[in-house]
């Protein structure tokens, strides 16, 4: 199992929403994400994920950065396929790979929302962004191989495409997406197939769905999951914070979020939305999971809360399911990755789910 951590390139704050006199937002300097990827890469994370959109930093750059700060930590570099070259995306893989000892791997997004995408001149409908994906997706990955590749399709024509060297080792590519047309792309060309932190009886006919297909093509796929997490001592105290991050989320805000989800076009954050539909009420939709974030936050909107055993109970709930891979994250992130990874990551290790050493010799500290 791989446990990999979140890089706020948007920034970061105590509360979800940002603003706020509790929230203390922090600018995603490089000084600060060094800090986080650092702590990650010491607690024994594997990779840290970036997002990648208008309001965060490029995730190229920014985690090119942190190369040189960190020794072992990888950086799941999200980017939109649609706006690269698929050659140049190679040679930024293969460069990458050689400049940081082989600590890349990628997350293809290919996009939903207009706006956003329109913005960077994207103007394809859905299903045709997904078909380019799937012919880029094509085209990267022979270009990676180190046998010139030529391919003449719908949204692309190249000759001889390859890199200086083959990259050691090949990235892995990531994906997320949750429509009809997602599934076919990611079936055929990808390595993990990534889904926000649906409740079970919501994410287990997917998996089943994507084994399917995967199959169809004679592929098998590894499967990833994110969630927030909000792991304590004790489950009480894990929830004092969850209610506490409630309590600060303004009714107006919540409101304006309920607006936007109800125009998306990402099946992906329909199926996040509708887990709560802006009700406060219920929103322990699964033992331990928690649907509270997605109140006002796009995306990744569901939690893990619990204590560092409930946690790594729900972990290993959904390993059984299907799930090598979680990508985690909490609010604020640096403390988070502590509060999670000393104390749900050493039961993962005493469980032998997860490589590394559990216990820490200590060391008081005395003058004798
Ligand atoms: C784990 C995960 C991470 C994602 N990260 C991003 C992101 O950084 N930026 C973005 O615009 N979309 C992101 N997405 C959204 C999808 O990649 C996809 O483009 C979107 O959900 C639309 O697809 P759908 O309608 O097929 O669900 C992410 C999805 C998942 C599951």
């Amino acid at each position: 199992m791989k446990i990999h951590w979140f890089l706020p390139t948007g920034g970061d704050s105590r509360d979800v929403v940002p603003e706020g006199p509790n929230a203390h937002w922090r600018p995603p300097t490089n000084e600060y994400l060094a800090q986080i990827a650092q702590a990650c890469d010491d607690l024994g994370y594997d990779a840290m994920l970036t997002p990648c959109g208008t309001a965060c930093e490029d995730a190229w750059l920014a985690t090119a950065s942190l190369i040189p700060l960190t020794k072992r930590i990888k950086f799941l570099v999200a980017f939109r396929p649609g706006f690269l070259s698929p050659t140049l995306a190679a040679q930024m893989a293969s460069t990458y790979q050689r400049m940081s000892g082989g600590r890349l791997l990628i997350n293809i997004v290919t996009g939903a929302e207009p706006r956003e995408l329109n913005r960077f001149g994207d103007w394809l409908d859905k299903d045709a962004r997904y078909e380019r994906t799937g012919e880029f997706l094509d085209i990267m990955s022979n270009a990676l191989s180190g046998d010139p590749y030529d391919f003449d399709g719908k949204h692309y024509r190249v000759a001889e495409a390859t890199t200086r060297e083959v990259p050691e080792p090949r990235p892995l590519i990531y994906f997320g997406g949750a429509s009809p047309a997602a599934e076919q792309v990611a079936a055929e060309h990808v390595d993990v197939y990534l889904a926000w932190g649906e409740p079970p009886s919501m994410v287990a006919e997917r998996i089943e769905r994507m084994r399917e297909l995967s199959a169809a093509k004679g592929r098998t796929l590894t499967y990833g999951i994110r969630f927030h997490v909000i792991a304590r001592p004790t489950s009480s105290a894990a929830w004092a914070v969850a209610d506490e991050m409630l309590a600060h989320m303004a009714p107006e805000a919540i409101e304006e979020a309920q607006a936007d989800f109800s125009t998306t076009m990402s099946e992906g954050q329909r199926r996040m939305a509708e887990l709560h539909s802006g009700d406060m009420g219920n929103l322990e939709v699964h033992p331990n999971v928690w649907a509270g974030i997605g109140l006002v936050r796009g995306g990744a909107g569901t939690a893990l809360v619990g204590s560092y055993e409930e946690v790594a109970d729900r972990i290993c709930e959904y390993h059984e399911l299907g799930f090598d891979e979680f990508v985690l994250s909490g609010y604020p992130h640096l403390e988070e990755a502590y509060w999670f990874g000393e104390g749900v990551l050493p039961i993962l290790r005493n469980r032998g789910l997860v490589e590394g050493v559990a216990e820490r010799s200590a060391n008081a500290s005395t003058f004798r």
